[in-house]
């Protein structure tokens, strides 16, 4: 019989790696709750046409990389390729938002994107998102980026790097975008890679970011947006910087950072590690005033990150699973039944560990229990059996052991 693998680029995790998302996900929970951030738990399946006009036609994310299917009616339905257009379209549909207020939601799940697999990259990630709405100021801004920052070194990463750029806003980028448009025809259009070639006309801020060696040269001088900026843009980026340095948070300004998605206005940012590989953002994110409206909700400012659960859990490496409290070393078989009931007692008050379901040698046993790693193993052979008791063995210390009757243990724990 030929075996059912699973779909590429897709992951199993296994307890080992599944403590690890587990742990992201708590210290998530727990720094942002800090923050006043509540958990929003949206579908994974959204309507086509949610992420067309959110991300934008011609990104790459739209464009080439949606698992897009037909429901039983023909309806077009995609697996969300990222969070922020689900919680826009959930926070426009709950009509909880009024002028002034500020809403601020957390989010975490799978999301899936058809792009080609590779260390770093899977076509089922995972992300633990964050987005504010109702908030214009920079303070929002400078706050996120804090927020992930006290996030990561939580987590005990520090040596990550802050990248940061402004894109301008819907005054400002189309006399920007002219100008990279001429540029890139002064240097030739046919040097540039097939993508960039149209990517030139659609997406022309794209083109700074492309990885291709021909283009990476091409768009050496291109004009930096940061020049290009109104004068709102400007002092908004200027606050958001400042915010920054009086708390002693160091960044790089990149004038190339433009995102994959075509919704930014404003600060964008990411975060980058050298440590693994050459897909090196752990997270990204930036603002999206306009998304609420296009998507027909309220003028309501907006701005959020999403960091990639999968790169982050590579800096963290393999976690230590926590040594269970006992074992049970069941040498009489006959007290089978009892250890595994003796275990149950146990677990009721708390401590966790594992009964032997077969008996063995004390040889075996105790092999067994060492593998393990329990602090303590309960020995059942024939007169424990009789006399209705364990006997205690300190696996940690100096293996000291004695005999004590079943119930009274239970009593003192
Ligand atoms: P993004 O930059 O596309 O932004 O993704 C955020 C993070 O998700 C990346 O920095 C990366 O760590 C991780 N990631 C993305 N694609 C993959 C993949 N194929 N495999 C593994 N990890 C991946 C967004 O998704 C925006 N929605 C962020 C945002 C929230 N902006 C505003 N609010």
């Amino acid at each position: 019989m030929s075996r059912i693998k699973k779909i590429k680029g897709f992951a199993d995790l296994f307890p080992q790696d599944a403590a690890v998302f587990t742990k992201l996900e708590n210290t998530a929970r727990e720094v942002f709750s800090r923050y006043g951030f509540g958990e929003l738990r949206t579908p994974i399946l959204e309507k086509t046409e949610l992420f067309i006009k959110s991300i934008g036609e011609d990104t790459d994310v739209v464009g080439k990389e949606m698992f897009t299917f037909p429901d039983r009616k023909g309806r077009s339905l995609t697996m969300r390729p990222e969070a922020t257009a689900g919680v826009v379209r959930a926070f426009v549909e709950s009509g909880e938002y009024q002028p002034g207020k500020v809403l601020k939601y957390f989010t975490t799940g799978p999301m899936f994107r058809y792009e080609r697999p590779q260390k770093g990259r899977q076509r089922q990630f995972h992300q633990l998102n964050a987005e504010i709405f109702g908030a214009p100021e920079a303070q929002a801004d400078a706050e996120l980026i804090l927020m992930l920052k006290v996030f990561l070194n939580a987590l005990g990463l520090t040596k990550l790097t802050i990248e940061l750029n402004s894109l301008g806003c819907h005054e400002c980028r189309p006399a920007y975008r002219q100008a990279l448009i001429d540029f890139y025809k002064s240097r030739g259009k046919d040097g540039f890679c097939e993508d960039c070639q149209r990517r030139m006309e659609t997406n022309p801020l794209r083109v700074l970011d492309c990885k291709a060696k021909a283009c990476k040269e091409l768009v050496k001088g291109a004009p930096e947006i940061t020049d290009h900026l109104c004068g709102e843009c400007e002092a908004h980026f200027s606050d958001v910087k400042s915010i920054l340095d009086a708390a002693n948070v160091p960044y790089e300004l990149n004038p190339r950072l433009v995102r994959g998605l075509d919704y930014y206005v404003r600060t964008a940012f990411e975060v980058t590690s050298g440590d693994i590989g050459s897909q090196t953002a752990v997270a990204g994110g930036g603002r999206y005033d306009g998304l609420p409206k296009s998507l027909g909700g309220p003028d309501c400012a907006s701005t959020g990150f999403a960091c990639g659960m999968e790169r982050l859990a590579m800096l963290l490496g393999e976690m230590e699973a926590d040594a269970p409290d006992f074992y049970i070393a069941v040498i009489d078989e006959r007290a089978a039944n009892d250890a595994m009931l003796f275990a149950q007692q146990l677990r009721e008050k708390g401590l966790r560990g594992e009964a032997s379901y077969s008996s063995g040698s004390m040889k075996s046993r105790m092999r067994a229990a060492n593998k393990t790693g329990a602090k303590t193993c309960f020995i059942i052979g024939e007169n424990e059996f009789a006399e209705k008791s364990v006997t205690v063995k300190d696996m940690a210390g100096d293996d000291e052991q004695y005999t004590i009757s079943r119930e009274e243990y239970l009593e003192k724990v």
